[in-house]
């Protein structure tokens, strides 16, 4: 597809508004259509009825879009700044921090996330689609981390370059009270002009409510002191609230790589749910409000650090530029060991920094072995699973890599 040559992932472009992919048409595993009302994956009955960039429903939604679109206020932190970082993060489950990467390190990035984008988007559709839908995704939405038959794209020097940088690495410590935290994956998520739909707020991961021994001693060593409840069995509410708060399972990092603007699918996010115990809105529960609470105004080189319990959602891209944020997953020092899976190559592990080398020592390979999947990337959970043994290759429900 001339389209593809040369693919950038910021700026304007003729990739996307594919006008043969109806709203809403979701793929199974095999890439049969068909479309969810339930899920990760649900339609959004509020999206307009053609993927065309004139129509007027869709010049309705942009114009809305441009009008109202956005969290007012959006506090937006320098690097340096890591105690007001670490005191947003915990209040509303995530923080703009700007200039996370400098110039050479976005282009490299970015150069990055445009080649592995063109490896899915290569692949021709049927019937007149221009692209593959991803198992499990609305149309002109990928996973980076789904896309690969490894879930992660650690094996990308990339993608391991972003694991300590001068300008996180100091914010994460801060985030879990010290820097014997892990990396557990790394992928990302993007969407083409033409994601017309939004998708449904979701969490990553449901905040379990389970209080082990080594998270409780995490909390501790966060400043939490055990208060225990009034009868003196356990903990009295307001700690254990605090706890579930303060001890975040995971952390990721979205590193953008355009300018977030009104109308080209910025992350929404829901501030303060990331210990909410019941379930975001469903699509046609969802109020306006809600869909609007966007992080337009966040800029390229900047990162969203994200707690995964918050509720989240992408949002239509009604532009000619691609979003794509490329990202890096963190787990608690308290994290059990058996989520881990080796996705990292260890010849590519032993060029990083020591932090980094230690950091990244759960998801490494063996000396001389490569990870299981890596390097194969297709939009189908059937196609990933035929080279990785049929592993983790299914993108619905709720994983951890959803963006
Ligand atoms: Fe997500």
């Amino acid at each position: 597809m001339a389209e593809l040559q040369p693919l950038k992932v910021f700026g304007e472009t003729d990739v996307g508004w594919c006008a043969a992919t109806p709203p809403n048409e979701t793929a199974d595993e095999d890439g049969r259509p068909l479309v969810r009302t339930v899920g990760f994956s649900a339609a959004d009955p509020r999206a307009p009825a053609r993927r065309v960039y004139d129509d007027p429903e869709v010049v309705a939604l942009r114009e809305r879009l441009r009008r109202d679109n956005g969290l007012r206020g959006l506090e937006i932190v320098e690097p340096h700044e890591i105690e007001r970082a670490r005191r947003i993060f915990f209040r509303d489950g995530f923080v703009v921090v700007r200039d996370l990467l400098d110039a050479a390190a976005l282009a490299a990035l970015r150069a990055a996330s445009a080649r592995v984008l063109h490896a899915i988007l290569a692949i021709p559709g049927e019937g007149g689609r221009k692209y593959v839908t991803e198992s499990g995704r609305l149309p002109h939405r990928y996973s980076y981390g789904t896309s690969s038959a490894s879930r992660q794209l650690l094996h990308e020097p990339e993608w391991a370059a972003m694991v300590d940088l001068a300008t996180t690495t100091p914010i994460l410590a801060a985030l879990f009270g010290g820097d014997d935290y892990w990396v557990i994956g790394a992928g990302g998520d993007l969407c083409l002009p033409g994601a017309i739909e939004y998708q449904t707020l979701h969490s990553d991961r449901r905040e379990s409510f389970e209080l082990t021994p080594a998270r409780l001693e995490h909390a501790r060593r966060m400043g939490i002191e055990p208060r225990p409840a009034a009868d003196g069995k356990g903990l009295d509410d307001r700690t254990r609230h605090l706890l579930f708060q303060r001890t975040p399972p995971l952390v990721t990092i979205n590193f953008l790589m355009s300018d977030l603007t009104a109308e080209n699918g910025p992350i929404r996010q829901i501030p303060g749910t990331q210990t909410r115990p019941e379930s975001p809105p469903t699509q046609a529960d969802e109020p306006e409000w809600m869909r609007l609470s966007t992080l337009v105004g966040a800029p390229a080189g900047a990162g969203v650090f994200r707690d995964p319990r918050a509720w989240h959602g992408a949002t239509p891209n009604v532009s000619r530029e691609i979003r794509a944020m490329p990202n890096v997953e963190y787990a608690a020092p308290w994290a059990d060991a058996s989520l881990f899976q080796a996705s990292m190559p260890h010849d590519l592990w032993a060029t990083l920094s020591p932090h980094a080398q230690r950091i990244c020592a759960r998801i490494k390979t063996a000396p001389g072995e490569w990870p299981e999947g890596a390097g194969v990337m297709h939009p189908l959970a059937a196609r990933r699973a035929e080279v990785n043994g049929g592993r983790g290759a299914i993108a619905g429900g709720v994983s951890l890599r959803q963006g």
